[in-house]
Order: C-alpha cells, then sequence, then structure tokens
C-alpha cells in the first residue's frame, strides 16, 4: 500500500470574501503542502501570515477560493468531524464542570450523539481517564473559574481529544501560559502523541516549541 497524505493542500488560496477576492486580496496564496499519517507538524510564523486561515483551511470552516484540500482520502467541503481544535483561550463553558466541558463534543458529534445518554458513564469514565493523564484527576467537578490557566488548557485539551479525532488542530494553544507551565504542557502534549499517534498540526510562533514538540 502506498503511504498517502493525511493533509492533502492543492495549490489553494483563499480571499476572505468576494471584494476582496475581486481586489485579488488574499489572505493565504498557493499553499502547498501534504501531511502524512500520525506526522505532527508545526506551522510557524509572525502574526497575520495566515497561520489561522490555515486551520479553518483544514477543518472546512472555510472553503479555498481557488485549489483543493483532502484529508483522509477525502475533499473537504465542510466541517470535518474527525478533528479535534484547542486555541489560545481555552474557550471552556464557564456554567460547567471540568468533566462537563470535556464531555461537550460526545454530546454534539455523531455518532456519539445518538447514545450519550444511554452511554454517558462509559463516556464520563473515559472522559475521567483522559483528565487523569493530564494531572487533572480530581478536578472533574471543578468549574473553569477554579482551575488555573494551565489546567484550563489541559482540560481543553482533553476536550479537543475525548471523541478520539484522527487529527488534532493546536493554534497557539499554549502562548497565554507562563514559560514552566508551557514546557509541562509540550511534555503532556508529547505523550499522549506518542501513545495515540493522532496527526497534530501545531501553529505556534515560538521556535522553541515547534523544535520541541514538531
Ligand atoms: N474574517 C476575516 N475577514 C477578512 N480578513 C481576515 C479575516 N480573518 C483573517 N483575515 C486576514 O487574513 C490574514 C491572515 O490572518 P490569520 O490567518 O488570522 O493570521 P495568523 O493566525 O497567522 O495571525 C490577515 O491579513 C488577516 O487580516
Ligand atoms: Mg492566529
Amino acid at each position: 500500500m502506498t503511504q498517502e497524505s493525511f493533509v492533502d493542500f492543492q495549490n489553494v488560496w483563499l480571499a476572505y470574501n468576494d471584494e476582496l477576492l475581486a481586489q485579488n486580496h488574499f489572505a493565504v496564496e498557493d499553499i502547498n503542502l501534504q501531511v502524512k499519517q500520525g506526522e505532527f507538524i508545526a506551522i510557524v510564523g509572525p502574526s497575520g501570515c495566515g497561520k489561522s486561515t490555515f486551520m479553518k483551511l483544514t477543518t472546512g470552516l472555510k472553503m479555498p477560493s481557488k485549489g483543493r484540500i483532502l484529508v483522509d482520502g477525502q475533499p473537504v467541503t465542510g466541517p470535518l468531524k474527525i478533528s479535534g481544535m484547542a486555541f489560545q483561550a481555552s474557550s471552556l463553558l464557564p456554567w460547567r464542570t471540568t468533566l462537563d466541558n470535556v464531555l461537550l463534543p460526545l454530546e454534539i458529534v455523531e455518532p456519539y450523539r445518538s447514545n450519550f445518554k444511554q452511554k454517558r458513564e462509559e463516556y464520563a469514565e473515559r472522559a475521567r481517564k483522559l483528565l487523569n493523564t493530564v494531572g487533572l484527576g480530581g478536578y472533574e467537578d471543578k468549574f473553569p473559574w477554579q482551575l488555573s490557566g494551565g489546567m484550563q488548557q489541559r482540560a481543553s485539551i482533553c476536550r479537543a481529544l475525548i471523541h478520539e479525532p484522527k487529527m488534532l488542530l493546536l493554534d497557539e494553544p499554549f502562548g497565554a501560559l507562563d514559560a514552566f507551565t508551557r514546557e509541562e504542557l509540550w511534555c503532556i502534549l508529547r505523550d499522549l502523541w506518542t501513545e495515540q499517534k493522532f496527526n497534530v498540526i501545531l501553529v505556534t510562533h515560538d521556535l522553541r516549541e515547534s523544535v520541541f514538540l514538531a
């Protein structure tokens, strides 16, 4: 079997709207990129260079103005279910406990959604295990505002992984953290990836981070 690309960008351009397109004003131009199954890559660049735009294209939140994007052999035509995302702000819902925040994707994404009520205990067990691996055992019933920034970020990585996505997209997830916490999370992420080998695309402007992880 030939090793096919897991993410395949072919001459991808994006203008954010028709007006910008008419002015030939593109947010990203002619991206050609192939990522192999299970690969961990980092995208590095200054603010405004198109990193987040690249992420939106990869998950199908934006369609390219020109070119083609394949993920897992399929053309991307809309938001992907096989990916999990985490951002600079942890974006946990303040009225939900850590456990309920982590369970959220299973309440939304099929096939989990249909049997969420019957399987809630099983899913909660999975969430507890995941929280344990990132050092959040014992914090399941705390609310986001009762956690430190680093803990919130760990919880949001668990939320991104709970539905066992084939691809994890991280958009500057450690940017707002202090250096000690950041490096601790690097190791946690490395260990999770070593164990599960999901594809990771990490956006960062921290060169050390990209060198360490990718
Ligand atoms: N919703 C949008 N509408 C119009 N232009 C946008 C939008 N989002 C981003 N852009 C533009 O696209 C370019 C790339 O932005 P972005 O992908 O957010 O960069 P980065 O994540 O690398 O900081 C910038 O010039 C930005 O102004
Ligand atoms: Mg960005």
